[in-house]
């Protein structure tokens, strides 16, 4: 029998009742140090009080309105992410998704109304993810998320990871855009080299296209920097954003250049829930605390320490491990045992990872990561690898 919870995830058999920092507690009293953040999600750890305030205070003000109406809140947080980024407007969302699919129908819109009508496509990358939305699979392409679900939205076009010759073949009179994330998350944590963002702009710049960067996992200060490309000196005309901008509220945005969000008139899209006075009274705490020098200096020095430490642990395994890669606190190792055999055993030990591709595990922790959890994750981590060393002398 179908279990009431559609059966579309496997599920790790851990039930986690409480959170506090770095920390979850599970429901036998067990707890668990936090190197996934709900997948990049818990920006700030849990319960955070800036975010507890935050929430609770609007909570008992008023939570849903609609966007007919005037709403502070969203003001607010679109004019602080307008200050401290390329953008000129924003668009908030409840998800990574929705990001996407507005992103996809702005470039679109926008040669649209240039009257460039048959400019509809956007490249895209091998590895990349961009959601489980019509438009997010076929963006993505890959044939694990799309097999089955045809007829596939037409009008992406893939390009393998890293090939910039590929771009420049693939672009026609029909190319509206670039989408690519400056660190593929799902993909396996890999990081676009700065050059190449440059010359992905440069392409841009050359053929009248849009560059839209999807920062859904790598922004909000994860790598070290608000958003991961300003490492490259570079700006994007599209943005998209979620996960940790909620800090754990489903909370997404779009961000854009004025002439990229000029088809985006009245009328052209909307959301009922994107942009109401929970989300973006948690969007303001969180920014506040996120896009603060100090803050950022932080997540760099933290993910130096972190880094360093894995990479001790990779030489330490190296029946485990293969090799650290990431940017900041977007970090991967991997793997040469199966990587879901090394997530499975950080749970016998306590501290949470995320598999990825490429076989791949995920270390995003909140970036409010102490040197002592730090500490913590080292002795797990080692522990687990020692766990899986016995399983392969046992084999
Ligand atoms: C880069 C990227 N884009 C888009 C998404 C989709 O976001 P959501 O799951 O919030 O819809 C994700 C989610 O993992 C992501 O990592």
């Amino acid at each position: 029998m179908i279990p009431s919870v559609l059966p579309t995830y496997n599920r790790a058999p851990l039930t986690f009742v409480k959170g506090e920092g770095a920390w979850l507690t599970e429901a036998d009293g067990r707890r668990f140090l936090d190197l996934g953040a709900g997948i990049a999600v818990n920006a700030l750890g849990h319960a955070h009080p800036a975010l507890v305030n935050a929430l609770t205070e609007q909570a008992h003000a008023l939570w849903h309105v609609s966007n007919l109406y005037n709403i502070p809140q969203q003001q607010a947080l679109a004019d602080k992410l307008v200050e401290h980024t390329f953008a000129d407007t924003v668009f908030f969302t409840n998800s990574g998704t929705e990001s996407c699919e507005l992103a996809v129908k702005m470039a679109r819109k926008c040669f649209y109304d240039r009257g460039q009508p048959e400019r509809v496509e956007v490249i895209t990358f091998d590895g990349s993810f961009h959601g489980r939305s019509s438009a997010g699979i076929a963006a993505a392409g890959s044939e694990k998320m799309t097999k089955g679900f045809g007829p596939l939205l037409p009008g992406f076009v893939h390009v393998a990871f890293g090939d910039l010759d590929g771009v420049t073949n693939a672009i026609t009179e029909k190319t509206a855009a670039i989408m690519i994330e400056p660190v593929q998350g799902e993909g396996g944590i890999r990081p676009v080299p700065d050059a190449e963002l440059k010359a992905l702009r440069q392409i841009c710049d050359d053929n009248g296209l849009l560059l839209i960067l999807d920062e859904v996992q790598c922004g909000m200060g994860r790598t070290g920097k608000l958003f991961a490309h300003e490492w490259a000196g570079i700006t994007p005309d599209i943005m998209l954003v979620a996960k940790g901008i909620g800090g754990g509220f489903p909370l997404g945005a779009v961000l854009a250049t004025e002439i990229a969000a000029s088809g985006m008139t009245a009328g052209t899209h909307g959301s009922t829930y994107g942009g109401n006075p929970l989300g973006c009274a948690v969007g303001c705490a969180v920014l506040d605390q996120v896009a603060t020098p100090a803050f950022l200096e932080g997540v760099s020095r933290k993910a130096g320490l972190l880094r360093q430490k894995l990479e001790g642990l990779v030489a330490d395994h190296p029946e485990v491990f293969e090799e650290v890669r990431g940017v900041g606190l977007m970090l991967g190792l991997k793997c040469k045992a199966s990587n879901l055999d090394v997530v499975n055993a950080g749970y016998d030990n306590e501290v949470i990872t995320v598999p990825a591709a490429d076989n791949v595990i995920r270390l995003l922790p909140p970036l409010i990561l102490t040197e002592d959890d730090i500490a913590q994750a080292m002795i797990r981590l080692d522990r687990a690898a020692k766990q899986i060393e016995a399983q392969l002398a046992d084999a």
